[in-house]
């Protein structure tokens, strides 16, 4: 079934079997032009850009997955189940839930809690927490410790809501879920791998934090984005 709804390429083979999502569809652009060779466009539905080409050899997708779990929702759902895409590895930001996370801090998302419905509203599960993919997170330290580009692992929070009128919801979600770091995709991608039989992961940037208020610069963000995609991408040439 494709092209699918969202998703307008209609040659397979153009898309990878592991597909990089960065939140912002601009970024993939970015993402696609600094780092792959041979790029070629799959997708401009809605402005979602999405780019396939080639790493240190290696073919590799990276497509916008828009903001919250609705959204990577649709277009990571399409991607595994009518693209063939095997492993999807997020690569976005997180507002930090501990003073123990410094801005530009990488995490690589053991698990993902949320107060979401997705899974449950899907048929699949009433879990709270759903679990990142493990070979694909081995993987993932194996390439930041070659790499030497220091990681924490952890559980973050899939959270619906970025303005929450609840000011001490970080608290409440680190002291009584033990989540280290808001974002607002995870869950639901988990949960589209879980449900097809495919691998996912995440890997974040801090760029804010709800503990001391402290935010990145535009530029700074850059550099740090850097480092984590050279640990997604060297996932990806796996
Ligand atoms: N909340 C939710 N998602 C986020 C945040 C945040 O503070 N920062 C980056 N992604």
């Amino acid at each position: 079934m494709i092209p699918t709804p969202h998703i307008s390429i209609t040659d397979k083979e153009l898309v990878a079997k592991t597909v990089l999502m960065p939140g912002d569809p601009l970024r993939a652009k970015m993402i696609a032009e600094t780092f792959l060779e041979d790029v070629v466009q799959i997708n401009t539905v809605r402005n979602m850009f999405g780019y396939t080409g080639t790493y240190k050899g290696k073919k590799v997708t990276v497509m916008g997955s828009g903001m919250g779990m609705p959204s990577i929702g649709i277009y990571s759902y399409e991607l595994f189940k009518f693209y063939d895409v095997e492993n999807i590895i997020r690569v976005g930001s997180c507002g930090a839930y501990t003073k123990d996370l410094n801005l530009y801090d990488v995490i690589l998302v053991d698990d993902a809690y949320s107060e979401s419905s997705y899974a449950k509203t899907m048929g699949l599960t009433s879990a709270k927490t759903l679990k990142a993919n493990r070979t694909l997170n081995n993987r993932a330290l194996k390439a930041a410790e070659r790499l030497n580009i220091p990681v924490t692992t952890g559980r973050i929070h899939s959270s619906d809501v970025f303005y929450n009128l609840k000011g001490s919801v970080h608290e409440e979600r680190f002291e009584k879920n033990g989540c280290i770091a808001v974002e607002m995709e995870s869950f639901a991608l988990f949960a589209n791998a879980k449900a097809l039989g495919k691998k996912a992961t995440c890997l974040l940037t801090v760029s804010d934090s709800l503990v001391t208020h402290e935010a990145t610069t535009a530029e700074e963000r850059q550099n740090s984005f850097s480092r984590m995609m050279e640990i997604a991408l060297e996932v990806a040439r796996k």
